[in-house]
Protein backbone atom coordinates (compact mmCIF):
# COMPACT_ATOMS: atom_id res chain seq x y z
CA UNK A 1 0.00 0.00 0.00
CA UNK A 2 1.36 3.15 -1.13
CA UNK A 3 1.09 6.48 1.28
CA UNK A 4 -0.73 8.22 -0.57
CA UNK A 5 -3.46 5.14 -1.16
CA UNK A 6 -4.56 5.55 -4.70
CA UNK A 7 -7.07 2.49 -4.51
CA UNK A 8 -9.01 4.56 -1.50
CA UNK A 9 -12.63 6.32 -2.29
CA UNK A 10 -14.32 8.17 -0.33
CA UNK A 11 -17.17 5.95 1.30
CA UNK A 12 -19.44 8.66 1.64
CA UNK A 13 -19.31 10.24 -1.88
CA UNK A 14 -22.25 8.30 -2.85
CA UNK A 15 -25.89 8.68 -2.65
CA UNK A 16 -26.94 5.57 -1.04
CA UNK A 17 -23.89 5.41 1.87
CA UNK A 18 -24.95 8.67 2.47
CA UNK A 19 -29.03 7.79 2.73
CA UNK A 20 -28.05 5.40 5.26
CA UNK A 21 -25.83 7.78 6.92
CA UNK A 22 -28.35 10.25 7.25
CA UNK A 23 -30.91 8.17 9.42
CA UNK A 24 -27.78 7.60 11.63
CA UNK A 25 -28.68 10.10 14.68
CA UNK A 26 -25.85 9.29 17.80
CA UNK A 27 -26.80 5.64 18.74
CA UNK A 28 -24.67 3.19 20.76
CA UNK A 29 -20.59 3.93 20.09
CA UNK A 30 -21.92 7.24 18.08
CA UNK A 31 -22.98 8.41 21.49
CA UNK A 32 -19.64 8.31 23.39
CA UNK A 33 -18.02 10.37 20.33
CA UNK A 34 -20.33 13.63 21.01
CA UNK A 35 -21.09 12.52 25.00
CA UNK A 36 -18.27 14.58 25.96
CA UNK A 37 -17.88 17.28 23.07
CA UNK A 38 -20.11 19.90 24.71
CA UNK A 39 -17.70 20.07 27.80
CA UNK A 40 -14.77 19.49 25.68
CA UNK A 41 -15.82 22.37 23.16
CA UNK A 42 -16.84 24.83 26.19
CA UNK A 43 -13.49 24.02 28.24
CA UNK A 44 -11.66 24.95 25.72
CA UNK A 45 -13.17 27.55 22.94
CA UNK A 46 -14.47 31.30 23.34
CA UNK A 47 -16.69 32.93 20.70
CA UNK A 48 -19.49 30.95 18.40
CA UNK A 49 -17.91 31.12 14.69
CA UNK A 50 -17.41 27.74 13.58
CA UNK A 51 -16.56 25.78 10.60
CA UNK A 52 -17.86 22.06 10.74
CA UNK A 53 -15.14 19.84 8.29
CA UNK A 54 -16.86 16.73 6.88
CA UNK A 55 -20.29 17.75 8.20
CA UNK A 56 -21.56 14.66 6.21
CA UNK A 57 -25.40 14.64 6.27
CA UNK A 58 -24.73 17.28 8.92
CA UNK A 59 -25.88 15.41 12.11
CA UNK A 60 -22.12 17.32 13.55
CA UNK A 61 -23.60 20.71 12.25
CA UNK A 62 -26.51 20.41 13.76
CA UNK A 63 -24.95 19.06 17.05
CA UNK A 64 -22.91 22.05 16.91
CA UNK A 65 -25.90 24.44 16.04
CA UNK A 66 -27.79 23.26 18.88
CA UNK A 67 -24.88 24.01 21.58
CA UNK A 68 -25.14 27.75 20.23
CA UNK A 69 -22.70 28.07 17.60
CA UNK A 70 -22.86 29.44 14.11
CA UNK A 71 -21.47 27.27 11.91
CA UNK A 72 -21.27 26.63 7.98
CA UNK A 73 -21.02 22.50 7.70
CA UNK A 74 -18.68 21.96 4.57
CA UNK A 75 -17.49 18.55 2.76
CA UNK A 76 -16.18 17.52 -0.02
CA UNK A 77 -19.55 15.20 -1.08
CA UNK A 78 -22.15 17.18 -2.78
CA UNK A 79 -24.25 13.61 -2.68
CA UNK A 80 -23.96 14.34 1.51
CA UNK A 81 -24.55 17.97 1.44
CA UNK A 82 -27.52 17.58 -0.57
CA UNK A 83 -29.11 15.41 2.10
CA UNK A 84 -27.87 17.95 4.93
CA UNK A 85 -29.74 20.93 3.44
CA UNK A 86 -32.66 18.66 2.86
CA UNK A 87 -32.59 17.75 6.57
CA UNK A 88 -32.04 21.73 7.62
CA UNK A 89 -33.80 24.19 5.26
CA UNK A 90 -31.93 26.88 7.56
CA UNK A 91 -28.75 25.68 7.56
CA UNK A 92 -25.77 26.71 6.18
CA UNK A 93 -23.34 24.32 3.75
CA UNK A 94 -20.96 24.54 1.29
CA UNK A 95 -18.75 22.09 -1.11
CA UNK A 96 -15.38 22.56 -0.49
CA UNK A 97 -12.32 20.90 -2.17
CA UNK A 98 -8.90 20.09 -0.36
CA UNK A 99 -6.46 22.62 1.14
CA UNK A 100 -9.07 25.30 -0.25
CA UNK A 101 -10.92 27.27 2.38
CA UNK A 102 -9.71 31.05 2.27
CA UNK A 103 -13.36 32.03 1.24
CA UNK A 104 -14.77 31.20 4.01
CA UNK A 105 -12.25 34.10 5.80
CA UNK A 106 -9.08 33.88 6.76
CA UNK A 107 -8.51 34.30 10.55
CA UNK A 108 -12.34 34.59 11.49
CA UNK A 109 -13.29 31.22 13.15
CA UNK A 110 -13.17 30.25 17.38
CA UNK A 111 -13.68 26.66 16.00
CA UNK A 112 -13.13 23.83 13.49
CA UNK A 113 -14.86 20.73 14.62
CA UNK A 114 -13.80 17.75 12.52
CA UNK A 115 -15.74 14.60 13.47
CA UNK A 116 -15.07 11.04 11.45
CA UNK A 117 -13.30 13.18 8.40
CA UNK A 118 -9.56 12.34 8.76
CA UNK A 119 -11.17 8.66 9.33
CA UNK A 120 -11.30 9.04 5.61
CA UNK A 121 -8.37 11.15 3.59
CA UNK A 122 -5.71 9.19 2.74
CA UNK A 123 -2.05 10.52 2.25
CA UNK A 124 0.51 12.62 4.74
CA UNK A 125 0.52 15.44 2.03
CA UNK A 126 -2.88 16.08 1.05
CA UNK A 127 -3.95 15.65 5.10
CA UNK A 128 -0.89 17.90 5.75
CA UNK A 129 -2.29 20.87 3.36
CA UNK A 130 -6.33 20.25 4.35
CA UNK A 131 -4.59 20.46 7.76
CA UNK A 132 -2.75 24.00 7.14
CA UNK A 133 -5.80 25.56 5.10
CA UNK A 134 -8.00 25.18 8.03
CA UNK A 135 -5.39 26.45 10.74
CA UNK A 136 -5.39 29.34 8.62
CA UNK A 137 -8.85 29.88 9.49
CA UNK A 138 -8.72 30.08 13.22
CA UNK A 139 -8.63 33.26 15.04
CA UNK A 140 -5.47 33.49 17.46
CA UNK A 141 -7.78 32.18 20.04
CA UNK A 142 -9.44 29.84 17.81
CA UNK A 143 -9.32 25.72 18.33
CA UNK A 144 -9.61 22.68 16.03
CA UNK A 145 -11.72 19.65 17.64
CA UNK A 146 -10.43 16.70 15.60
CA UNK A 147 -12.41 13.47 16.74
CA UNK A 148 -11.45 10.36 15.18
CA UNK A 149 -11.34 6.01 15.60
CA UNK A 150 -8.63 4.99 17.65
CA UNK A 151 -6.29 2.75 15.93
CA UNK A 152 -7.87 0.04 18.37
CA UNK A 153 -11.18 0.20 16.87
CA UNK A 154 -10.58 -1.59 14.28
CA UNK A 155 -9.32 -4.72 16.26
CA UNK A 156 -11.80 -4.81 18.79
CA UNK A 157 -15.64 -5.73 18.58
CA UNK A 158 -18.16 -3.05 19.62
CA UNK A 159 -21.97 -1.83 20.07
CA UNK A 160 -22.04 -0.01 16.46
CA UNK A 161 -18.93 -2.33 14.79
CA UNK A 162 -17.92 -5.61 13.56
CA UNK A 163 -14.42 -6.16 12.88
CA UNK A 164 -14.07 -9.52 13.29
CA UNK A 165 -13.86 -10.16 9.60
CA UNK A 166 -11.27 -8.43 9.11
CA UNK A 167 -8.24 -9.41 10.84
CA UNK A 168 -5.71 -7.93 8.41
CA UNK A 169 -6.47 -5.15 10.23
CA UNK A 170 -4.16 -6.09 13.07
CA UNK A 171 -1.42 -5.49 10.48
CA UNK A 172 -2.29 -2.03 9.49
CA UNK A 173 0.22 0.52 9.33
CA UNK A 174 -0.34 4.36 8.91
CA UNK A 175 -2.21 5.31 5.65
CA UNK A 176 -3.21 1.87 5.12
CA UNK A 177 -6.95 0.93 3.90
CA UNK A 178 -9.05 -0.63 7.35
CA UNK A 179 -12.51 -2.08 6.95
CA UNK A 180 -15.21 -2.91 9.13
CA UNK A 181 -18.94 -3.49 9.59
CA UNK A 182 -21.20 -0.82 10.51
CA UNK A 183 -24.10 -2.27 12.52
CA UNK A 184 -26.56 0.15 13.39
CA UNK A 185 -27.33 1.10 9.40
CA UNK A 186 -29.21 -1.08 6.88
CA UNK A 187 -26.39 -1.02 4.48
CA UNK A 188 -23.65 -3.74 5.90
CA UNK A 189 -21.72 -3.32 3.06
CA UNK A 190 -17.51 -2.93 4.64
CA UNK A 191 -16.71 0.39 4.90
CA UNK A 192 -13.38 1.34 4.27
CA UNK A 193 -11.48 4.23 6.53
CA UNK A 194 -7.74 5.35 6.58
CA UNK A 195 -5.51 4.21 9.75
CA UNK A 196 -3.48 6.26 11.32
CA UNK A 197 -1.74 5.53 14.83
CA UNK A 198 -1.65 8.51 17.54
CA UNK A 199 2.26 9.32 17.25
CA UNK A 200 1.68 9.49 13.44
CA UNK A 201 -1.45 11.96 14.39
CA UNK A 202 1.43 14.11 16.44
CA UNK A 203 3.24 14.34 13.99
CA UNK A 204 0.95 15.32 11.20
CA UNK A 205 -0.39 18.04 13.40
CA UNK A 206 3.51 19.11 13.66
CA UNK A 207 3.75 18.84 10.23
CA UNK A 208 1.02 21.31 9.55
CA UNK A 209 1.96 24.11 12.43
CA UNK A 210 -0.55 22.58 15.14
CA UNK A 211 -0.21 22.16 18.70
CA UNK A 212 -1.83 19.54 20.76
CA UNK A 213 -3.32 20.85 23.62
CA UNK A 214 -4.85 17.54 24.77
CA UNK A 215 -6.26 14.81 24.08
CA UNK A 216 -9.43 12.76 25.23
CA UNK A 217 -10.36 8.98 24.91
CA UNK A 218 -14.37 8.86 26.38
CA UNK A 219 -15.08 5.39 27.83
CA UNK A 220 -18.78 3.86 28.43
CA UNK A 221 -20.31 4.18 31.57
CA UNK A 222 -21.65 1.07 33.10
CA UNK A 223 -25.07 2.87 34.15
CA UNK A 224 -25.42 3.85 30.15
CA UNK A 225 -28.49 2.64 28.36
CA UNK A 226 -26.05 0.77 26.08
CA UNK A 227 -25.41 -2.89 25.76
CA UNK A 228 -21.10 -1.97 25.85
CA UNK A 229 -19.04 -4.31 24.36
CA UNK A 230 -15.58 -3.49 23.97
CA UNK A 231 -16.69 0.42 24.94
CA UNK A 232 -16.00 0.15 28.83
CA UNK A 233 -12.16 -0.53 29.10
CA UNK A 234 -11.19 0.33 25.66
CA UNK A 235 -12.15 3.91 23.69
CA UNK A 236 -12.88 3.78 20.00
CA UNK A 237 -12.62 7.42 19.47
CA UNK A 238 -9.72 10.45 20.44
CA UNK A 239 -10.55 13.59 20.71
CA UNK A 240 -7.11 15.61 19.72
CA UNK A 241 -7.77 19.68 20.79
CA UNK A 242 -5.35 21.61 19.02
CA UNK A 243 -4.03 25.10 18.64
CA UNK A 244 -2.09 27.26 15.90
CA UNK A 245 1.35 26.81 16.86
CA UNK A 246 3.36 30.02 18.28
CA UNK A 247 6.70 30.19 19.69
CA UNK A 248 5.60 29.80 23.79
CA UNK A 249 2.38 27.42 23.10
CA UNK A 250 4.70 24.40 21.75
CA UNK A 251 4.23 22.12 24.80
CA UNK A 252 3.34 19.22 25.87
CA UNK A 253 -0.13 18.03 25.48
CA UNK A 254 -2.38 17.26 28.76
CA UNK A 255 -3.72 13.47 28.71
CA UNK A 256 -6.93 13.14 30.27
C1 LIG B 1 -18.01 9.61 8.43
S1 LIG B 1 -18.65 11.05 7.71
C2 LIG B 1 -18.90 12.08 9.15
C3 LIG B 1 -19.93 13.14 8.96
C4 LIG B 1 -20.19 14.04 10.15
N1 LIG B 1 -19.02 14.76 10.60
C5 LIG B 1 -20.83 13.29 11.32
O1 LIG B 1 -20.23 13.16 12.37
O2 LIG B 1 -21.96 12.82 11.15
C6 LIG B 1 -17.15 11.76 7.04
C7 LIG B 1 -17.40 12.91 6.09
O3 LIG B 1 -16.13 13.48 5.72
C8 LIG B 1 -16.23 13.88 4.35
N2 LIG B 1 -14.88 14.03 3.80
C9 LIG B 1 -14.01 13.05 3.44
N3 LIG B 1 -12.88 13.58 2.93
C10 LIG B 1 -13.04 14.93 2.97
C11 LIG B 1 -12.22 16.03 2.60
N4 LIG B 1 -11.02 15.82 2.06
N5 LIG B 1 -12.70 17.28 2.77
C12 LIG B 1 -13.93 17.48 3.32
N6 LIG B 1 -14.75 16.48 3.68
C13 LIG B 1 -14.32 15.22 3.52
C14 LIG B 1 -17.03 12.78 3.72
O4 LIG B 1 -17.59 13.17 2.47
C15 LIG B 1 -18.08 12.50 4.79
O5 LIG B 1 -19.22 13.28 4.59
Amino acid sequence: MTKSNPAFENSWGNRKRADSYSKLEFPNTYYLAYRDLPAIISKHTIGNRAIDFGCGTGRSTRFLNKTGFDVTGIDISADVLGIAKELDRTGVYQLVTNGNYSHLGTSQFDLIQSIFTFDNIPGWENRTNILMGLRNLLKPTGKIVCLDSTPELYTHEWASFSTKDFPENRNAKTGDIVRDIMLDVEDRRPVEDIFWTVPDYYKLFENAGLTVEAIYKPLGHKNEPYNWVSELHIAPWMIFVLSAQTASNNVSPIRH
